[in-house]
């Protein structure tokens, strides 16, 4: 035992040594860049996390300096500065951002808060903004509001990322009620030093950093919703340019906006056409119907005849490997959906059933292109047919439209017996892609309340 001790002994003053200039070397590096000496760039760290409606969790903003802080949106949380405490308020998507006050170092938090029900935050808190480092969102106010006013808005994105020197082109903007009389918008940047943003909602970056664009309405400014924006270092690559008459420029085309009947178009995150025409809303030319984007209770078009071509032909795929297919749920009305959730909802509770059901106006059963495989439960699970569905039912066209794991996205559980008809280029892209449909258009799916 002695002799190992001994044998070792001549490595550990060097070690120390160097262990010792290790120490000293960060220490020194950490002082300058404390002090802006090193000259390095505002640093922004992202994180990304899910809360349940009612939930309240402690935000650890790690800055040694005072910070101040900015929440968002249309009340889906609150934050309050002095404790900390993030609160869940309703579905939807958030962001905090909180600013060291000395470095300009920043850190973002997008939070996205599940489940149903809603925590009303008193509208005494919503006019806080100016006096307080906190702005406390707003969102649907519990004070009687004259009818036809604007109660909610959400976007088709809530983050936005844009070079320095680029434009991101708008969020489409859905204001509730639909029927609202003024639906008018006003578009304001928190840092115009980091980003502007002009009457359209067009964001353009300035200078690298992080800030936070809001889209207030004039109707009702109590209610707003935010975008994350980062801006990043201007782009050096030519991709993504368009050329005009000899000169090149960073542009984005974007679709002309059409007001006059109500109808409104912009982009998704991920940059995809998204327009809403009769109430209906199109990624790309792509129906939607999730929980973010409603069909109207009048529209009826019963299972649609590409559906049923689509199913027929994979049912006989499937019959040729000695497995059997039926439609067990193809189209449901409005109504049809509206007794389903009533019931599911009274038997499980609002909560429970908006795990597994859609309320009316937002089932894809509803647009003639989402069926029920063979039944319409776990039952399904681990059948062949449900590994054959899951393993081809692209080729003909269909998605699984709610995988495993994707809850917290597609808002709903895992159902291995609901596909989507896309047709077949499409189901294609998205099966390759191993995406949910919202991650591959860069859309959401979230109850407004
Ligand atoms: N079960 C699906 C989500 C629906 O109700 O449409
Ligand atoms: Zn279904």
């Amino acid at each position: 035992m002695a002799t190992q001790k001994k044998s070792a002994s001549p490595l550990i003053p060097l070690l120390l040594i160097l262990v010792s200039l290790a120490l000293l070397a960060t220490g020194a590096w950490l002082l300058l860049a404390h002090f802006g000496v090193l000259g390095s760039k505002n640093a922004s760290k992202q994180h990304e996390f899910t809360m349940q409606v009612g939930e309240q969790k402690t935000l650890e903003v790690p800055f040694k300096n005072s910070f101040s802080c900015t929440s968002s949106e249309n009340g889906v949380v609150s934050f309050d500065a002095a404790t900390g405490l993030l609160s869940a308020n309703n579905a939807g998507q958030a962001t905090v951002v909180a600013k060291d006050d000395v470095t300009g170092d920043s850190e973002l938090y997008l939070v996205t808060v599940v489940g149903s029900g809603s925590v009303s935050v008193p509208v005494e808190n919503t006019t806080k903004a100016t006096e307080a480092t906190t702005t406390q969102s707003s969102g649907t106010t519990e004070s009687t509001l004259p009818p036809g006013s604007v109660t909610g808005i959400s976007l088709s994105f809530y983050q936005a990322e844009v070079c320095v020197g680029s434009v991101h082109p708008y969020a489409m903007v859905v204001m509730q009620p639909k029927d609202a009389t003024d639906k008018s918008e006003k578009w304001t940047s928190e840092d115009e030093s980091i980003a502007t943003v002009d009457k359209n909602g067009n964001i353009t970056g300035v200078m690298e950093g992080t800030t936070v664009i809001r889209v207030t309405s004039v109707n009702n400014p109590l209610v707003f919703a935010d975008i994350a924006v980062t801006v990043k270092p201007a782009e050096t690559t030519t991709s993504n340019t368009t050329t005009t008459g000899g000169d090149t420029t960073n542009t984005v085309t974007v679709s002309t906006t059409t007001d006059a009947n109500g109808n409104s178009s912009g982009v998704t995150s991920k940059g995809f056409t998204i327009e809403e025409k009769d109430g209906i809303t199109y990624v790309d030319g792509v129906l939607i119907a999730n929980k973010t984007y409603s069909l109207p209770s009048t529209y009826n078009p019963g299972l649609l005849s590409e559906t049923q071509t689509a199913f027929n032909e994979m049912q006989a795929a499937a019959a040729r490997d000695g497995l059997s297919l039926i439609i067990a749920s193809g189209f449901r009305s409005y109504e049809r959906q509206k007794t389903l959730y009533t019931n599911y909802s009274n038997r499980d509770g609002k909560a429970a059933a908006d795990r597994y059901s859609a309320r009316p106006g937002h089932s894809e059963h509803q647009s003639g292109l989402g069926i029920d495989i063979n039944c319409s439960d776990t039952s399904f699970d681990n059948t062949p047919e449900a590994k054959w569905l899951a393993e081809n039912c692209w080729k003909y066209g269909f998605i699984i439209r709610y995988p495993k794991g994707k809850e917290s996205i597609t808002g709903y559980m895992y159902e291995s017996w609901h596909v989507r008809y896309l047709g077949k280029d499409l189901a294609k892209k998205v099966y390759d892609s191993g995406l949910t449909l919202e991650e591959y258009y860069g859309i959401t799916s979230a109850y407004q309340n």
